[in-house]
């Protein structure tokens, strides 16, 4: 995705084609290596206001539907909405239950209609949306006056271990880039919706070697996908020089990754303009 630090780079925003052929490839995958994916839905649905109990919930960047399938057993009077812009993620989640709808579609601009949803809920899909401002304003238009949205994310900090490492071997593109935690905070405070939290919290993963960690990210989807990007395989010595750069890094439990997770949760004012 996007550092929107740099707004005025429009050349370096994602592919949204891309983007979604990349998780459609990966949906067969995904949910064998979704361990932080898990761990970080996990972690936002505990952030969800008490006593919540929405008429209608959307899972914005459902991916295979497991938080779909999480929120309609938690909400189990209600009517659920899946939205990707996976095609391929959307098949596989809809053999398995969980929203009673799913939508092909793009969370900046949702094709939803105004004031329909009580509960918009979205783990770990907004970093790939370039205009994180335009999804915020999607959200207010869908939301019902009091609905919520809860949404987590990644920000600077996120896979910095890898970049560093292949910075060393050629000061090449190789890692998604990540929006700012203040530019969170500042198009979350512009959005006209009522904050009630947002934090980051690194969540820090290892693994044995660095082929683990390119693999995983590959079975997700969720490899680089920047412009800028190096094209064709990476060579034996450009290899070589990344596994010996990661090593630096090299940890008891194993070689980290550490990924700057962002959660937000956020209200509809009752009444808006007050
Ligand atoms: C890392 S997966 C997360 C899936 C699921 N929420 C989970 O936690 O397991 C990110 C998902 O966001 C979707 N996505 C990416 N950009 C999107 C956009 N602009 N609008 C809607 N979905 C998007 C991808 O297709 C993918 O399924």
């Amino acid at each position: 995705m996007t550092d929107l630090s740099h707004p005025t780079l429009p050349g370096s925003l994602p592919d949204k084609r891309q983007v979604a052929a990349s998780f459609s490839r990966a949906a067969a995958s995904y949910d064998s290596v979704a361990a932080l994916q898990r761990a970080v839905g996990l972690a936002l649905l505990g952030q969800l206001p008490d006593a919540l109990a929405p008429a209608r919930w959307l899972d914005m960047g459902s991916g295979t539907g497991h938080f779909s399938r999480v929120l309609a057993e938690r909400f189990a009077a209600s009517e659920g909405v899946a939205v990707d812009i996976a095609e391929g993620m959307l098949r596989h989640a809809r053999e398995q239950g969980g929203a009673q709808h799913h939508v092909v579609g793009d969370a900046e601009r949702l094709p939803l209609r105004e004031a329909s949803i009580d509960l918009l809920f979205s783990s770990l899909a907004v970093q790939w949306c370039g205009q994180f401002a335009s999804v915020l304003g999607e959200a207010r238009r869908v939301l019902r006056p009091g609905g919520v949205m809860a949404f987590s994310s990644l920000c600077v900090g996120t896979l910095d271990e890898l970049r560093a490492s292949w910075q060393v071997v050629d000061g090449l593109v190789h890692v998604n880039r990540f929006r700012r935690f203040e530019d969170y905070q500042r198009l979350c405070a512009e959005s006209g919706l009522e904050l009630i939290g947002l934090q980051r919290r690194p969540h820090v993963l290892h693994y044995p070697d660095v082929r683990s960690l390119t693999h995983e990210l590959k079975a997700l989807g969720a490899h680089n996908l920047n412009p800028g990007r190096p094209s064709g395989l990476t060579g034996r010595a450009r290899m070589q020089g990344l596994l010996q750069a990661y090593e630096q890094f090299r940890q008891p439990q194993g070689l980290p990754a550490t990924y700057q997770v962002v959660y937000g949760v956020l209200r509809k004012p009752m009444a808006e303009g007050l």
